[in-house]
This record gives structure tokens, sequence and C-alpha cells, in this order.
């Protein structure tokens, strides 16, 4: 399984190409919010990102309402740098848009994915990427994880023929808050989870880890006194 990082921090995604695990960053218009962006600021900020991780996929969505907008707003971004994949939310509007950016070699993440026939119709009409959320089931006290995996199996069970030279279309974890959830989408065969940096950091941590260092370092610190 590949790891996107799910920010708009420019420091996360240097840190984290720099750990040579970064295969593709996803923003969304929440992420960029709380940075206190401005709009005007937007395009500029994912060329950034797009440069800080040449050759990388980076997500950027639409907020856009229409057919119309969102294929304008599609071409736009795809004009910033070779590497943007324009994220649109799954819905009837996305849907004709998706296929008419496909059509034009524009990859589409779409997002807001929570069911299997959303993914579905994703896949079909186009989509480079299909993003299930997972953390934002638990949060309405239903099993995230138990979703994602009827996602990915109905997905997989097809081929779609846009993207088959590269793979696609790939399913990217979303809404990832643990290494459990990390975890458990690789078990499934879930092509990329996207995953927020404190999450990716807990993901290198383990508490056994942390007591074998420590008492590696104490262990050793008595072969250097006894010198
Ligand atoms: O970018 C989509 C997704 O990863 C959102 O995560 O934690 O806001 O549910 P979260």
């Amino acid at each position: 399984m590949k790891f996107f990082i799910d920010t708009v921090n420019l420091d996360e995604i240097r840190e984290a190409e720099s750990w040579g695990i970064l295969s593709g960053v996803t923003t969304n218009p929440s992420l960029y919010a709380k940075t206190g962006g401005k709009l005007a600021d937007f395009e500029d900020h994912m060329v950034k990102i797009c440069r800080a991780c040449e050759g990388l996929p980076v997500s950027a969505e639409s907020v856009a309402e229409t057919t119309e907008d969102m294929i304008a707003d599609g071409r736009r971004l795809a004009a910033l740098a070779p590497n943007i994949v324009v994220k649109l939310p799954i819905c009837e509007a996305s849907l004709p848009a998706t296929h008419a950016l496909a059509k034009e070699g524009v990859r589409v993440n779409m997002t807001l994915v929570f069911s299997a026939p959303q993914a579905l119709l994703a896949a079909r009409a186009g989509a480079r990427y299909i993003s299930p959320f997972v953390g934002r089931f638990d949060d309405i006290g239903d099993n995230g994880l138990d979703q994602l995996e009827t996602v990915v199996s109905a997905v997989k069970n097809y081929s779609y023929g846009y993207w088959d030279a590269e793979g696609g279309p790939e399913i990217i974890t979303a809404s990832v808050r643990t290494p459990h959830h990390v975890t458990q989408a690789a078990l499934m065969g879930a092509d990329i989870a996207t995953v927020p940096f404190a999450a990716l950091k807990k993901c290198v941590h383990h508490p056994l880890t942390d007591a074998g260092l420590k008492s590696f370092a104490a262990d050793w610190a008595k072969v250097v006194a006894a010198q």
C-alpha cells in the first residue's frame, strides 16, 4: 500500500518526503481553511505543494457546485502543474464533470465516498482515484473499516478502461485517524492510505519499540561505563 499525506502544510510534506515513504498528497478545503490561507493564495499554495513533491500526485479540491463550474475548475487546476489531481465530491454534478475531465486526460480524485455504489459510479465515470472515508463513519458510531472493505471488494471486481495503463482507479483510504486504520486498509488491499502527519508519526512508533530503545541504550551505557 502506498502512503499519501493528507495536509496542506509544506513542512509536513517535506518531512514525510524525506522519510522516503511519500507517494502523493491530498488536500481539502477544511485543511486549507485551518491554516488561515486566503482565497487569492490558494492556487499558488497548490503550486508550491506540487513543486515540493514533483512527480507525485497532489489532489486539489474544487468547491464548484455545477458540472460546468467543476469542469472549468478542473481544467484550471490541472493547468497549474503536471502532478495536479482534481478532487471532486461524489454527486450528480460531479459524475459528468469527472467523465468530461477523464476524456481530456485530467485525473480526478472522487472524494466524500461513503458507499460501494458511489465508488462504482465514480470508477465508471472515469475517476483516477476514489476516496472512501473511514474515520467519519467511526465518528457516527458505524464501522468505517467494514465500509471500506465493501468498497474495496466491489471496485476491485472490475476494470474500467480509463486509467488501466497506470493501474487506476486506485482506492485512497481517506479520513484515516489511527495506525489500526492503516493496518486494516493494507490487509484489505486498499491501494493507498492518505494519512495526516500526526497519524503518520504514530505509525512510526510502538510502545515496545520505545521500551526496547530505552533498554538497549541503558545496557549500552553499562558497556561503556565498564571500559
Ligand atoms: O481529505 C479527506 C479526508 O482525509 C478527511 O479526513 O479526518 O477530516 O475525516 P477527516
